[in-house]
């Protein structure tokens, strides 16, 4: 059964810094009992500042036990300013010991997006040995209820088998892969970072019933955490005390 936290805090930097230290226990305890940690990262501006944080902590993370996916990617060349792995390389990865071996961005060079995105299943089944099952999955929100790259109404959301398929956002860069509702909901532990008013709306729906409207609602994994860090102006209610 999964469990699931809700905790609110005054401000962007406050959940960012409770949640870097809560990620930084996961990879701990992950690189502790299994000998590696797993994370998949996500995109947008809001883990910007946790990835800064977790950069910080380079010198006490096991990074040479970590290995780094993403959860969905823009499908844009990865030196793109709007390529997740671009923003995840300039606010984290290049400022720890990571080995690079270790660092798995989705491809985004052939000319078939699916055929990407059955490559990178391929990555998965050789590291994972079968259905992905991440120690630690960083999650974003859009004001759509949208989260990786599961958009409202997509046929990804259908999706029982396939591990990684192509998407398309409605806003650009319209091109996507993404990680599909098996993979996330067979994670170990899923922090959502949520934060702006103009959450507020996604946020209660994502909260609220499973519905492919609101494909946030639909993370719900079988046995895992999810912790929601969010902020006031997202929650519409004071910070925890
Ligand atoms: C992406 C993300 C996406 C993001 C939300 C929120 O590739 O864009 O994976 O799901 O998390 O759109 O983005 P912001 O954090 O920028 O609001």
């Amino acid at each position: 059964m999964s469990e699931r936290r809700v905790r609110v805090y005054r401000s962007l930097e406050e959940l960012s810094i409770a949640a870097a230290a809560a990620i930084a226990d996961d990879l701990h305890s992950a690189a502790a009992e299994l000998g590696r940690a797993t994370i998949a990262l996500s995109g947008g501006d809001t883990p910007r500042l946790l990835h800064r944080l977790l950069a910080r902590q380079h010198d006490t993370l096991p990074w040479e036990r970590i290995h780094v996916y993403w959860g969905d990617e823009r499908y844009v060349p990865h030196d793109d300013p709007e390529s997740n792995s671009h923003m995840a390389r300039n606010t984290l990865l290049n400022y720890v010991p990571v080995v690079a071996t270790h660092v798995h961005p989705m491809p985004t060079d052939a000319p078939n997006p699916d055929d990407a995105a059955r490559a990178y299943e391929l990555l998965l089944e050789d590291e994972f040995g079968g259905l992905p099952r991440f120690d630690v999955m960083v999650m974003g929100l859009g004001a759509d209820g949208h989260t990786a790259s599961l958009f409202p109404g997509s046929p990804a959301l259908k999706e029982t088998e396939r591990w990684v398929v192509p998407s398309r956002a409605s806003y650009e860069p319209i091109q996507r892969l993404t990680m599909t509702l098996p993979v996330f909901n067979n994670s170990r532990a899923l922090h959502f970072l949520v934060a702006g008013a103009d959450k507020r709306a996604a946020l209660a729906c994502a909260l609220g019933e499973p519905t492919r409207s609101c494909p946030a609602s639909l993370v719900r994994p079988t046995e895992g955490a999810v912790t929601w860090w969010v902020d006031e102006a997202a929650a519409g209610r004071p910070a925890d005390s």
